[in-house]
């Protein structure tokens, strides 16, 4: 590990988690947003101020080992920000327990909240998510690693979403419900679905099948033998799935992230377009050489079979559109990982 690269000025830190929010926000979007509509969106500072223990980020930069009271209070920040700012959107937990390689017999708890909106007519079984997910465990070794980019930062982003888009949806839907439009479409039915994951991490000191991804493997499997109501528009929650976009190791300067899965190359491209466009009307502070978003005019033969190691494996295996927001050369600097440094 690295310690040697330069933190990015603050500014460049916030304008990358503005880009990154945003890009996903409005690969919700079915209609092109106008200018005047991303000119709007703003962000506060203080919210990913690492020292702001109001805002969103700082009271998690803290170890998350499962099974520690670290995981404990993080979740606690989740249900509070939820309950308090989006007191309608709904939260569940999926629970699970498992032994890992280094803590002999002892069952450790791993928790996924799952926080959902959809349209106000739909029934059990009838919406569709736009599902953004990231994990807020952390590492186990090394000794209070807390990993700021993995991946506290993209919880935050996702807290930040939610908040951010809660209105708009509320708007549409109070417009459709006048209009006397009540569904039954895909478009229409969309709602946005957030999964905070517990378990990603490995415990050992080797990645393995069974040493990693605790959280979504479980949450997957039972989704998969969760049957909708007959007659639902889904078999089963996984069918529910519109696109699952991961967020991972984001929220140092200028990531380089690829588009690494065909089938949601669209998707990329949507964000992708959103990026430029902001970057032309001059939103954007950072002015990297190259975009974040970089692949927007790769060819179908340019994909390959290769992809990163991540929650999404266990619900792609099942057949769940993946887009995996990772830089491909994971960031360098150790320092960004275990310390509050450089966020
Ligand atoms: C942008 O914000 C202004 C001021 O709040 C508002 O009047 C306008 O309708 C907004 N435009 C869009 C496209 O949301
Ligand atoms: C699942 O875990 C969460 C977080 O630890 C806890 O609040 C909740 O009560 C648990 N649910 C069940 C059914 O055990």
């Amino acid at each position: 590990m690295q310690h040697s690269r330069p933190s990015p000025s603050p500014r460049g830190r916030l304008l990358l988690l503005l880009a990154l929010q945003l890009l996903c926000a409005l690969s919700v979007a079915y209609q092109t947003l106008s200018d005047d509509f991303l000119r709007n969106l703003t962000l506060a500072e203080s919210d990913f101020d690492i020292h702001n223990q109001e805002g969103l980020l700082a009271p998690i930069l803290i170890p998350r080992v499962p099974g520690t009271p670290g995981q404990a209070k993080t979740q606690q920040h989740f249900v509070n920000f939820f309950r308090k700012e989006l007191p309608d959107w709904t939260l569940l937990w999926q629970n699970s327990t498992g032994t890992t390689p280094v803590t002999g017999n002892r069952q450790i708890p791993f928790s996924n909240l799952i926080v959902r909106k959809e349209p106000p007519w739909t029934k059990p079984g009838q919406a569709n998510y736009l599902t953004l997910v990231a994990h807020y465990d952390s590492k186990f070794k090394p000794d209070n690693f807390i990993g700021a980019i993995d991946s506290a930062v993209p919880c935050a982003i996702l807290m930040h979403i939610a908040r951010f888009v809660d209105k708009y949806m509320k708007q549409m839907h109070e417009e459709m419900v006048a209009l006397g439009e009540l569904g039954g479409t895909v478009p229409m039915d969309m709602g946005l679905q957030i999964l905070l994951l517990d378990g990603e991490e490995a415990f050992g000191p080797a990645w393995t099948s069974t040493d990693s991804l605790y959280g979504s493997r479980s949450l997957a499997e039972e989704w998969e033998h969760t049957m909708n109501p007959a007659m639902s528009s889904y078999r089963d929650p996984l069918g529910q799935i519109s696109i699952f976009v991961l967020l991972d190791l984001l929220g140092s300067a200028n990531p380089r992230i690829p588009s690494y899965f065909l089938p949601t190359h669209w998707a990329y491209m949507n964000m992708a377009s959103v990026e430029e466009r902001m970057r032309k009307l001059g939103l954007l502070e950072t002015k990297p050489q190259k975009p974040f978003l970089y692949e927007a005019s790769k060819v179908p033969s340019q994909f390959s079979k290769s992809f990163v190691g991540d929650d999404h494996e266990p619900f792609m295996k099942r057949g769940v559109p993946i887009l995996h927001l990772i830089p491909s050369a994971f960031p360098l600097c150790g320092i960004q990982w275990m310390t509050m440094a450089s966020i």
